[in-house]
């Protein structure tokens, strides 16, 4: 099986008063291709640290990030904002939409910086934000939608240049619980249907749970996984 994303020895540090706060403190992980990753631990634990760091976001204080075989230390700044255009989505706890633009020229973005025709754009827009199910929406602002149809608009958005990974943030964590049931079903209808590989993290047991493989973290280590399914 093809291994995705992987990190060796990752470690964090920021600088903190005189001394260094350690957030990562050497993360093995590997991610396989097609599979439906969950990484719990508590607040503060370095979840969302580590799922920037994947996500070329931020830069690792000691070890590796290996994304489809590439260390990302050897990329410079261009070729790391392409990788995060084409190879990988992200999903955010606050949607992180553009207040202005409907749905539509929301999910449209990513290919627009990506030099796709505006004509291909519309059209791929469009088919997503149906298969999102907002068929009927897609001409209303974020701020006419509610906190899961703008989930939705945030999914399509990170699907519509075709990554290979989706890195998803406590994408549940602004909605209610059936409406974080039923983002996460639709998550996991693009890893079953699409192949798609996903990386969720989450202080959500109730969440966590319905992944494909479970890994806890913990003060910046890796405590424990499980596989689910
Ligand atoms: N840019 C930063 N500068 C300094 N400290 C940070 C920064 N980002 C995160 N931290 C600290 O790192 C720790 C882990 O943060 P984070 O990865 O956001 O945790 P989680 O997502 O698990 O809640 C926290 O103590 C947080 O305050
Ligand atoms: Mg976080």
């Amino acid at each position: 099986m093809s291994v995705v994303m992987e990190t060796v020895g990752l470690e964090k540090e920021y600088p903190q008063g005189g001394s260094v706060l350690r957030v990562l403190k050497g993360i093995d992980l590997k991610v396989v291709k097609g599979e439906f990753m969950a990484i719990m631990g508590p607040s503060g634990s370095g979840k969302s640290t580590l799922l920037n760091m994947l996500g070329a976001l931020d830069k690792p204080s000691a070890g590796k990030i290996i994304v489809h075989g590439t260390d990302l230390s050897t990329l410079n700044d261009n070729e790391l904002a392409d990788l995060r255009n084409k190879e990988i989505g992200f999903v955010f706890q606050f949607f992180n939409l553009i207040p202005r633009f409907d749905a539509l020229k929301n999910v449209e973005l990513p290919m627009a910086i990506a030099g796709v025709p505006s004509r291909e754009r519309r059209e791929r827009a469009g088919k997503l934000l149906e298969l999102v199910g907002l068929k009927e929406r897609m001409d209303h602002k974020p701020a006419e939608l509610s906190g899961g149809e703008q989930q939705r608009v945030a999914i399509a958005r990170a699907l519509v240049n075709e990554p290979s990974v989706l890195l998803c943030d406590e994408v549940t964590g602004n909605l209610d619980s059936k409406t974080g049931f039923e983002v996460m079903e639709l998550l996991l209808s693009f890893n079953k249907e699409q192949g798609k590989t996903f990386i969720l993290i989450t202080h959500d047991p109730n969440v966590a749970q319905m992944a494909q493989r479970l890994v806890q973290l913990q003060d910046g280590i890796i405590i424990g996984e499980k596989q689910l399914w």
